[in-house]
């Protein structure tokens, strides 16, 4: 499937699930080697990181654990700048070494708000693994420990992406035809 409708959109196929397994197998083996001896805690920003998040920790060879925080931000295909925590983790942070993980950092302002939040709580350390990246679209200068792919500033869904709720379980990512 190379083209796709959701809604009123009409997506074409950008990265294939190959590619994007083989860049998470990458991200894997250097959190592994960076946070030996280090028991990190990896929170995974619901919901669009949960595809990215299953494939990333299967791949992660050393003790570790995930808890779960859901953000709201998106509307449509636009971020809308202010950041809702519609429910927060459980997990004490308090001298763990945190990896949030994120499906994309777009404006970076999801990925800010979080990590202000766990370095105020005396976390050891936080770092942040993101699936997707859009430098381009940064307006914070919060930039990602982790990348698995740099892309340019199109709207992609697939993966655990939406428009609008839709598409999170198609394999692989596709952008908006303009
Ligand atoms: P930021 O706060 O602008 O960095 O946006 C982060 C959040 O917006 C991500 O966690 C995504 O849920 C959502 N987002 C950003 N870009 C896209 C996109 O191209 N497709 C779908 N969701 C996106
Ligand atoms: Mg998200």
């Amino acid at each position: 499937m190379t083209e796709i409708q959701l809604k009123d959109k009409k997506f074409e196929l950008f990265i294939p699930e190959k590619v994007i397994i083989k860049e998470i197998k990458r991200v894997a083996k250097d959190i592994t080697h960076d946070m030996k001896e280090k028991k990190p805690l990896f929170i995974c920003v619901l919901n669009g990181a949960f595809i990215f998040a299953s494939d990333l920790i299967k791949r992660i060879n050393i003790p570790c654990e995930i808890d779960f925080i859901r953000l709201k931000s998106y509307q449509g295909t636009q971020s809308s700048g202010s950041i809702k925590e519609v429910q927060g983790f459980v997990t004490k942070i308090e001298n763990r070494h945190v990896v949030i993980i994120e499906d994309i950092i777009d404006t970076g302002h999801t990925i800010s708000y979080l990590k202000n939040k766990l370095n105020g709580e005396n976390s050891a350390s936080v770092k942040t693994a993101c699936l997707l990246f859009k430098p381009n679209a940064l307006e914070t200068g919060v930039k990602p420990d982790y990348c698995a792919l740099e892309i340019p500033n199109d709207f992609i869904v697939g993966y655990g992406l939406d428009y609008d709720g839709l598409g999170r379980n198609l394999r692989n990512i596709y952008k908006i035809k303009s």
